[in-house]
């Protein structure tokens, strides 16, 4: 039994969504995690994850690992017990690691399709992403549920806290380049510093998050519409507001910098910021000229990809 799931990656309205504004995140279907679970001739569930050196028997594992809690939470749901289950779960990605880009997620999102699916009781989208919410919750303390919820769908969301899912189309599909900092992205810390920074001064954060949320709306409906080349400007406006929240880098900054100096038609940081990605919006004949150009200016990852 084989299952995958994507990366992922906020365009607009990061941190914002956090106070109930609307966010929007697609999917990034260039990177993924495969997960293949097989009869096993060992006692035991055994599981290989080369990515992070890890090739163990899962009752060896401390009952809050990452992977190991989140395979004894599906089996139980399946009514099955560890330990009458002869099984290999294996597990690749090829998603960069806490650099805002869902892979914690999609781990979960894709273990949790295979094996229940193997247990030939393939669970619902709605019930996985539950699941996977509850799970991020445990590592991430107050995550909003958007990298659960775009992951599991994969699909365009349209994201806010606590209201029913909302997927949408694209009306003309648009290119983005992902460039990486290398700086792990320590979302915690900038939520937690955000929250401060709300609470001492409320009027002026509730403005920038209102100011957010427009721009969440008018992308929503330019990409809906087909007019994607709307999407740069509201790019450099949302990474303007950013760095009011104090959330942008100088690492970051000069990527969006170089991104806009050589040809992007926008540019941003993406997620939790301080390090991890930012974004550019390109016509699809510069793309990569504009990610060569990150690449200088010092990210250390680039990924380009075609949203629709
Ligand atoms: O760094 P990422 O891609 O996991 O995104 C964090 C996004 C925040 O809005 C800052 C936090 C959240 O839980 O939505």
């Amino acid at each position: 039994m084989k299952s995958s799931a994507p990366g992922k990656i906020i365009l607009f309205g990061e941190h914002a969504v956090v106070y109930n504004r609307p966010a929007l995140a697609v999917p990034v279907n260039q990177v993924q995690v495969d997960v293949e679970i097989l009869d096993s001739d060992s006692a035991g569930v055994w599981i290989h994850a080369p990515i992070i050196d890890l090739h163990a028997e899962l009752s060896t594992l401390q009952p809050d690992h990452a992977i190991g809690s989140v395979i004894l939470k599906v089996l139980s749901l399946l009514d099955t017990s560890p330990s009458s289950t002869n099984i290999q779960i294996n597990i690749s990605s090829t998603i960069p690691v806490a650099s805002g880009l869902g892979s914690g997620a999609a781990v979960s999102v894709a273990l949790i399709r295979a094996l229940s699916s193997f247990f030939s009781n393939p669970l619902t989208d709605n019930q996985i992403n539950e699941l996977v919410f509850e799970i991020e919750k445990l590592h991430h303390g107050t995550p909003s549920g958007i990298d659960n919820t775009v992951i599991t769908f994969n699909k365009p969301v349209y994201f806010i806290k606590g209201q029913p899912i909302e997927t949408f189309t694209v009306g003309k599909p648009f290119t983005i380049v992902i460039a990486d900092t290398g700086i792990p992205a320590p979302t915690k810390e900038s939520v937690g510093d955000v929250r401060r920074l709300w609470l001492k001064d409320n009027n002026k954060f509730e403005n920038i998050f209102n100011e957010i949320a427009q721009i969440s709306l008018i992308a929503r409906r330019s990409i809906e519409s087909g007019k994607p080349e709307l999407l740069g400007d509201l790019m450099d406006h949302n990474h303007s507001l950013l760095q009011q929240l104090t959330v942008s880098s100088p690492e970051l900054d000069k990527l969006v910098l170089s991104a806009r100096d050589a040809g992007a038609l926008g540019a941003k940081l993406s997620g939790g910021g301080r390090g991890g990605n930012m974004i550019a919006l390109v016509n699809q004949a510069e793309a990569s000229q504009v990610a060569e150009s990150l690449i200088k200016a010092g990210a250390k990852n680039t990924i380009i990809t075609e949203i629709k």
